[in-house]
């Protein structure tokens, strides 16, 4: 059976201090009310040495929110995967579409990245979604599909078992403005047939797929609801720990 999972994506927020009072926080109220689902929480790189000693890894994971797609050496201002894992990481989010548009990361880099990562022992969060215009133009499935195909399709089975999908429709992250669960619905069984004609029935049967783009408390069980959507990946709802509790217990 496919594992539920509710992700916090923290992306540049909070200061070490603050990151350190949110994750005691969680740990304290999910030891309290312990999830129905896995929770990771996807901190800043500065974070993660500190965050990781104050979790229960039985109730909480821990993951970046990047790697570098260098294993080591001269490229200043990066961090390596084998840097993620040694703070006590078991998580990286990659391709995240802030990633792709901001920092141009391509399908290649990030095909460099998640290699790395896997060879790391590092569990994989892969974003992918389309824009706005693509959706309107109605080529959401081809943009998907090509986001799969340029950087997961030479995986073998046994890499492909550490990934974790995320759909995150760009026109949904950050804007209030959520894909009907219809819709994420629609996606999601789409990208496991995608799945299921490259890597077989089992990997499709078995890849976590979530939702991420504006979920929220008031609509997480609605989304969880649907037979594809196997959990979330929470920005602005995960800064609060009320919030992104609210998100977990949908799945209760
Ligand atoms: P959001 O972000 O929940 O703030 O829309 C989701 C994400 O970017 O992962």
């Amino acid at each position: 059976m496919r594992k539920k999972i509710v992700a916090g994506n923290w992306k540049m927020n909070k200061n070490l201090q603050e990151g350190i009072e949110l994750a005691k926080e969680l740990n304290t109220v999910l030891s309290a009310d312990r999830p129905n689902c896995d929770v990771v929480i996807c901190t800043p790189f500065i974070h993660l040495a500190s965050v990781a000693p104050l979790l229960d890894a039985s109730v909480i994971g821990l993951g970046a929110e990047n790697c570098a797609d260098k294993a080591s050496g001269a490229y200043t201002g990066e961090v390596s995967a084998e840097m993620v894992k040694s703070t006590g990481a078991q998580y990286v989010i990659l391709g995240h579409s802030e990633r792709r548009s901001y920092y141009h990361e391509t399908p290649e880099i990030l095909k460099e990245k998640i290699k790395l990562a896997l060879a790391n022992n590092l569990k994989v969060i892969f974003c992918i979604g389309e824009v706005l215009e693509e959706r309107e133009a109605g080529k959401q499935n081809e943009v998907v599909k090509g986001q799969l195909e340029g950087s997961l399709f030479d995986l073998s089975a046994e890499q492909f078992s550490q990934i974790i999908l995320a759909y995150e429709p760009v026109w949904a992250i950050g804007t209030g403005k959520t894909a009907t669960a219809e819709q994420a619905e629609e996606m999601h069984a789409y990208i496991r047939g995608v799945i299921a004609e490259k890597f077989g029935a089992d990997a499709a049967e078995n890849v976590s797929i979530l939702y991420g783009g504006s979920c929220k408390p008031s609509n997480a069980k609605e989304l969880f609801a649907k037979p594809d959507v196997d959990g979330g990946l929470i920005g602005g709802a995960a800064l609060k720990a009320a919030d992104f509790k609210g998100i977990i217990d949908a799945w209760k």
